[in-house]
Parts: C-alpha cells; sequence; structure tokens
C-alpha cells in the first residue's frame, strides 16, 4: 500500500470505530456485531503499531481502556455460565450423567426460556435494592445501578421476603414490541435501525446519557434467588417466591420429569418462541431440587446441574454476491444484499435489508466482503456487520443508485434522513403494485385472492393501473388470464365485490395515504366521519386531533389534494365503496359484541392511560385497545405511577399487579372497564 493509501485508511478506521465508539456509549446502540467491531479495532491497532507517524491526534484508541465511568464490583458468588449444545443428543447425556450422579432418588428437572438479554445481579440488603451489577467476566462486574432503575420496573423495597439481604439474577431485556416500535420510528424519521434487543439492552445498560436510559423501555426476568440465611427447596419454588416478591419470571417453566417430556418441551417452544413478548434463544434444563443440584456441584466455569440447549444461531456470516434496490409502496428504496444461502433461525436466508444509502456508505460494502447477517426479533434478515479486512484487492466497492431501479425516474433524497426515493408515484410499476397489495390488505380491504401474483397478472395484462380499475375489471378478460379457471375468476370478482361494503375507516386505511396507518384511519373516521368533511379539513384542524402530528397532517392534506388521488376517490365511490360511517352505527366495532356495539361512548378524556395484562374472555386485547382508544384513552404497554388503570385479565402479570396496587392504580376486569366507558 502506498502511504497516502494507508493514510486514507488509517483515517477510515477511525472515522467508523468513533462512530460504532459514539452509538455504543453517547447513544447506547450496537449498530455491529461485537466481532466485526474488534476485528476494526485490532486493524486500526495494527496499522497504527506499523506507521506510528501516520496515527491521527484523534484515534480512537488513544481512549481504549478509559470505558466510562461504571465502578466495578465483585460477585458475592461468581455469575458463572451455562453449558451449552444445540444437540438433542447430549440433553439426553446430561439427563443420563445427573441420574447416575443421584441414584437414591427421582430427579426432576425444570425447563426455562432462555432470554436473550443482559445477565444482571440485583442486590437487597434490608430489604432495600441497594445494587445492580452486569456479568462483566462472571468474578467482577459493572455496577449499573443508577441506569437500571431509570428503565427497569423493579421492587425498590421488599417487605415480605423471607430474609432482609438477597440476590436476585436474572436477564434484563427490551421486549420485541418495544424495540420493534422504536426501530419503526427511527426507520420513519431515517435513522440507522438496531440490529437486535440485546444490543440495544446492553448499549442502555451502559450508557451515560441519563435521558436516554429513561427513554429506553427495558424488561427484567428473574431466575435465581440467592441468600446466605435462606435456601428454596426447589427452583419452582424459588420462581414462585420471586414472582410472589415483585419480579417477572417468565410463566412458561414447566418441571419435568423424562427426558422426553423435556424435549417435547424442547420442541413445543422452537415453534412458539416467536410468540414470546421476548427473544428466547434456547431452553435451560436445571436439576429442579436444590439439595440435588449441590449433591451435583459445578465445574469452574459452570454448574453441572443445568445446560442450555441453544436454537439455531441467529446471527451467521456469509460472501456478498451482489446488491439489488427494491422499491416500496411510498417509493423508498432500500438497498438488499444478496449472499451465499445461510441457515439462520431454522431457515435458509440468501437475502438481508442493508436498510439505506447511509448505512452502505458507513458499512464501507465491497463484493465479495464477509457480511454479518442476523435475524433480529426473528424478522427481516439484516446485515450487521461487516469484515473488510479479508477483501480481495481487486474488488468493487458498493455504490447507492442515483436513478429507481424500476422506472429510472432520478431519486430524490427525503430531507434531513438517509432514504431516497422515487418520485412517480403514478407510473412507476413496483409503487403501483404494492400500492394494491395494500388495498387487498387482511385489515383493509380484505381482498384475500388478490396477492402478488395475480397482481403482477393484472398489470401485466394492463387491466389494472390502480385500485379503482379493480372495480372494472369483467369476467372475460380475467379468465383469459394464464392460470385463471372459472372459479379462480368468480372468487376474485367475489372478493372485489364483497368489499365494497368494507367500512369507511378501512377504505382509507386501505388508500396507502402516507404516514396512515390502521389507528390514524380509525380516528380519522372516527372524527370526521365522512370521506367529504376529511377532504375539506385543513391541517390545521387534523392537528387537533390527539396523536396527529404535522407530518401526518401533511401527508393527509397532500394526499386528499392531489388531483391524480382525487380522481381515484370519485372513482371509487362511483364504485359504491363505503365513503362515510353509517348514521346509525356510532363506531365501526360492530365486531366487538353486542354490549359495546349498542353502547354510545362517553368520552374518557386523552390524558387518561391504560395498561392491559392478561387474557380476558369476551374481547381479545386489540378489542379492549380499540375501545380505550375510541372512547378518548390511550393505550400504553409499560406500568408507570403515571398510567391511570391497570385492566388485568386471566394471567395478568404479577408485577404487574404487585405495581399497580403498590401505587395504588385502580384495577378493572373487562366487564368494569366496558361499564366505565358506557
Ligand atoms: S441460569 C450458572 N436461567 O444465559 C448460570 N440463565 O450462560 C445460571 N440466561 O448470561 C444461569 N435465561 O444470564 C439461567 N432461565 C435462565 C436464563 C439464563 C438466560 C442467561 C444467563 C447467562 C447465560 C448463561
Amino acid at each position: 500500500m502506498e502511504p497516502s493509501d494507508i493514510s486514507k485508511e488509517i483515517k477510515r478506521l477511525v472515522d467508523l470505530v468513533t462512530h460504532y465508539n459514539e452509538c455504543y456509549f453517547q447513544k447506547g446502540i450496537s449498530e455491529i456485531s461485537d466481532y466485526a467491531y474488534d476485528q476494526l479495532l485490532e486493524r486500526l491497532i495494527r496499522l497504527e503499531e506499523a506507521y506510528p507517524h501516520l496515527k491521527r491526534p484523534d484515534s480512537p484508541t488513544e481512549g481504549i481502556g478509559e470505558r466510562p465511568c461504571f465502578a466495578a464490583v465483585d460477585h458475592q458468588t461468581p455469575m458463572l455460565s451455562l453449558a451449552k449444545t444445540y444437540s438433542e443428543k447430549e440433553i439426553a447425556q446430561f439427563v443420563t450423567r445427573i441420574k447416575k450422579m443421584v441414584p437414591d432418588a427421582a430427579v426432576d428437572f425444570i425447563c426455562e426460556p432462555k432470554i436473550d438479554g443482559v445477565a444482571l445481579s440485583i442486590l437487597y440488603e434490608h430489604g432495600h435494592l441497594v445494587r445492580v451489577v452486569t456479568r462483566g467476566d462472571g468474578r467482577q462486574g459493572d455496577d449499573v445501578t443508577r441506569n437500571v432503575i431509570q428503565s427497569i420496573c423493579l421492587p425498590q423495597k421488599i417487605q415480605d421476603a423471607p430474609c432482609a439481604s438477597f440476590e436476585v439474577r436474572g436477564e434484563a431485556f427490551m421486549s420485541k414490541a418495544v424495540f420493534l416500535a422504536l426501530n419503526s420510528e427511527r426507520q420513519a424519521a431515517g435513522a440507522p435501525l438496531w440490529a437486535n434487543p440485546r444490543n440495544i439492552t446492553a448499549g442502555t445498560l451502559k450508557t451515560l446519557d441519563l435521558d436516554l436510559v429513561k427513554a429506553r423501555r427495558l424488561e427484567f426476568y428473574g431466575y435465581s434467588f440467592y441468600a446466605a440465611s435462606y435456601s428454596c427447596a426447589t427452583q419452582a419454588a424459588a420462581l414462585a417466591l420471586l414472582d410472589r416478591l415483585g419480579f417477572a419470571v417468565p410463566s412458561t417453566y414447566k418441571v419435568c420429569s423424562s427426558v422426553g417430556v423435556i424435549m417435547d418441551y424442547i420442541h413445543y417452544w422452537a415453534q412458539h418462541k416467536k410468540e414470546l413478548p421476548v427473544d428466547v434463544d434456547g431452553i435451560v434444563v436445571k436439576v429442579n431440587n436444590l439439595d440435588q443440584q449441590r449433591m451435583v456441584g459445578m465445574t469452574s466455569k459452570s454448574p453441572r446441574w443445568a445446560i442450555a440447549y441453544k436454537y439455531q444461531p441467529e446471527m451467521a456470516h456469509s460472501i456478498l454476491e451482489r446488491v439489488s434496490f427494491q422499491v416500496g409502496r411510498t417509493g423508498a428504496v432500500t438497498p438488499v444484499a444478496h449472499f451465499s444461502p445461510i441457515l439462520l433461525a431454522g431457515t435458509m436466508v440468501r437475502r438481508a435489508s442493508l436498510h439505506n444509502a447511509d448505512e452502505i456508505a458507513r458499512r464501507d460494502l465491497y463484493l465479495g466482503d464477509t457480511i454479518f447477517i442476523e435475524k433480529g426479533g426473528e424478522i427481516i434478515p439484516k446485515v450487521v456487520g461487516v469484515d473488510s479486512t479479508r477483501r480481495n484487492k481487486a474488488s468493487k466497492p458498493i455504490l447507492f443508485i442515483d436513478a429507481c431501479p424500476a422506472c429510472e425516474t432520478p431519486l430524490h433524497r427525503t430531507p434531513g434522513t438517509a432514504v431516497y426515493y422515487c418520485p412517480n408515484s403514478q407510473q412507476c410499476l413496483p409503487q403501483l403494485k404494492a400500492t394494491l397489495l395494500h388495498f387487498a390488505h387482511r385489515k383493509a380491504m380484505d381482498i384475500h385472492t388478490l396477492g402478488p401474483k395475480t397482481i403482477d397478472a393484472l398489470f401485466e395484462a394492463k387491466l389494472v393501473q390502480n385500485v379503482a380499475d379493480l372495480y372494472t375489471l369483467r369476467y372475460e378478460a380475467v379468465s383469459r388470464l394464464e392460470g385463471f379457471q372459472a372459479l379462480s375468476t368468480r372468487k376474485l370478482l367475489a372478493n372485489i365485490q364483497a368489499s365494497k361494503t368494507k367500512p369507511f375507516d378501512r377504505l382509507l386505511f386501505g388508500l396507502a395515504i402516507k404516514q396512515v396507518g390502521e389507528t390514524v384511519a380509525k380516528k380519522l373516521a372516527l372524527h370526521f366521519r365522512s370521506m367529504e368533511r376529511l377532504q375539506r379539513a385543513t391541517e390545521a384542524e387534523l392537528l387537533q386531533l390527539p396523536d396527529i402530528g404535522a407530518k401526518i397532517a401533511t401527508c393527509i392534506v397532500a394526499h386528499l389534494q392531489d388531483p391524480y388521488q382525487q380522481a381515484i376517490l370519485n372513482r371509487l365511490q362511483a364504485a359504491g365503496l363505503q365513503f362515510a360511517l353509517p348514521e346509525a352505527a356510532p363506531l365501526p366495532l360492530d365486531h366487538l359484541g353486542d354490549s359495546i356495539a349498542k353502547s354510545q361512548f362517553s368520552s374518557l378524556s386523552a390524558s387518561k392511560k391504560f395498561v392491559i395484562s392478561g387474557t380476558f374472555q369476551k374481547f381479545t386485547r386489540v378489542e379492549l385497545t380499540t375501545c380505550i382508544e375510541q372512547a378518548g384513552g390511550r393505550v400504553v404497554s409499560a406500568l408507570s405511577a403515571k398510567v391511570d388503570y391497570l385492566v388485568a385479565g386471566a394471567k395478568a402479570g404479577p408485577s404487574k399487579l404487585a405495581k399497580a396496587r403498590q401505587w395504588e392504580i385502580p384495577i378493572l376486569d373487562e366487564n368494569e372497564l366496558i361499564k366505565m366507558i358506557q
């Protein structure tokens, strides 16, 4: 390498490492895997050692070792790790081994979800929470008390514990729902997305920015109780004790008396873990009886009485083969990495999102690079890192495109964001097709026979160009399409016909107005009650509605005033779609059952906040949320002292119930809620 190239490379590495450091330490975001970060840092250190005269004064290697001031604390009992396996056979061997070590007694095991978060030790003295420490190296961790008490709702004072001083261990995590909500806010703002809930949890616990900590909602599941003067008889009893003391514990644990039952549990949760509110990366199998645990003992690294069965790894690496650019419904262009297929969370993956242009520039991607792919929250795989150290000299950098890959219109950049979009919304094929698909969505017009393939065929045959064209489709034309027989044609046309009766709020959602999701569409429908009134609304009027901000208001007005969209709306109205809520029905709640549908909703104050927990007999949680929102209240997910009501059903979170009682928040069941709204 020429000295100027070395100098450039050092500058690139300094910028990258500085960027990732800032993200991690100031904003609490891990944008890159630890491995990829270490590789970058190591390469920078090596270059600086070889060429000390090229070392930059602003190099982050100057600050290595100067971690932000989280005091190091020795653990009273080492925080060991768990033996891990991906093999069912090794679980069977573990069970056999334990049974041999406890020959004269029956051995029960307890299976628990292995929470993919950050291990914490929480110390209580004389009933007061005094310190929270990370696992660190197992002997010594960092004191993160300040950040934990600001971001996690934990019992601060416990009076009815079996002893005054004790330690609770467990896992801090960010729920998938919070992670997704925060990430979609970031996406809307054009900010880089977080890789997964675990990274953001670790970052939040270690950030110095307290405001940021307060804004992140983390949770904690307890799994161990340690005290010098008290011991539970079994792990199941320890979990029950933690629950009683006000800690959340994973409710899915199960005591299993044979290897067959353990395997059933492992298989069941392999299928169902995606339904859990938190990322679970495996199952921990433990000896249930604590005396038997002591008898079996531990090695210097891990207890012999437990083993973690890990599900397929969720991050893997592959070789970048090419990058394509996809145009979405709003015209936003998303770069997609294509790579040699890898097995990730049980599925073969060959494509992953690269988010946006800034992300490509920052990651400095070249064809043939080794990239790291992760399935964050098990949704769309993402590229989370790149190892540029093994780069082939001849390979080419990936550059973001400047024209739409579908219609070649020059791209625009959304001001203040990293998102490029194609402005040709009236002719760009992928945008038109995606708009149609959205219109047919189950929660919009529910035309379930109108899938991507049918939409492709309709466009190909030039039978449709926009949603209004659906209502002019004729049997003869559709039945001539490839793959369409009499039955499928009739079904499609019948579904389209039936969509005309879908309520006004669903039509509004289906129109794909930027920033108008299902909830906003419902609010607009309820408030304005007809398209005519909504079309007359000014931005200022829209801003009067709760939860409608300037951005949403601008998008609504722009869409409804656009002559192209107005022409479509006129045709939809002429076709007989629902352009108003029916006079007789005060709310689009017909599916909620008589007691609600017939009620006149008294207005709850918009400042009334509700938390819903558990399962209900008459309504789903979504329905209860709709009820509360339609009556003017707000539903939030985290219980804090500022919440006005807890709506609790069967299996409501015990810690939520305990906290509601502690903060004297009224607890309602579903009947009481409905009565109150009525
Ligand atoms: S028991 C001796 N139970 O997995 C270790 N650990 O290496 C006892 N983890 O970071 C740990 N869920 O924080 C246990 N239900 C569970 C767990 C769990 C997650 C974490 C733990 C540690 C790692 C084990």
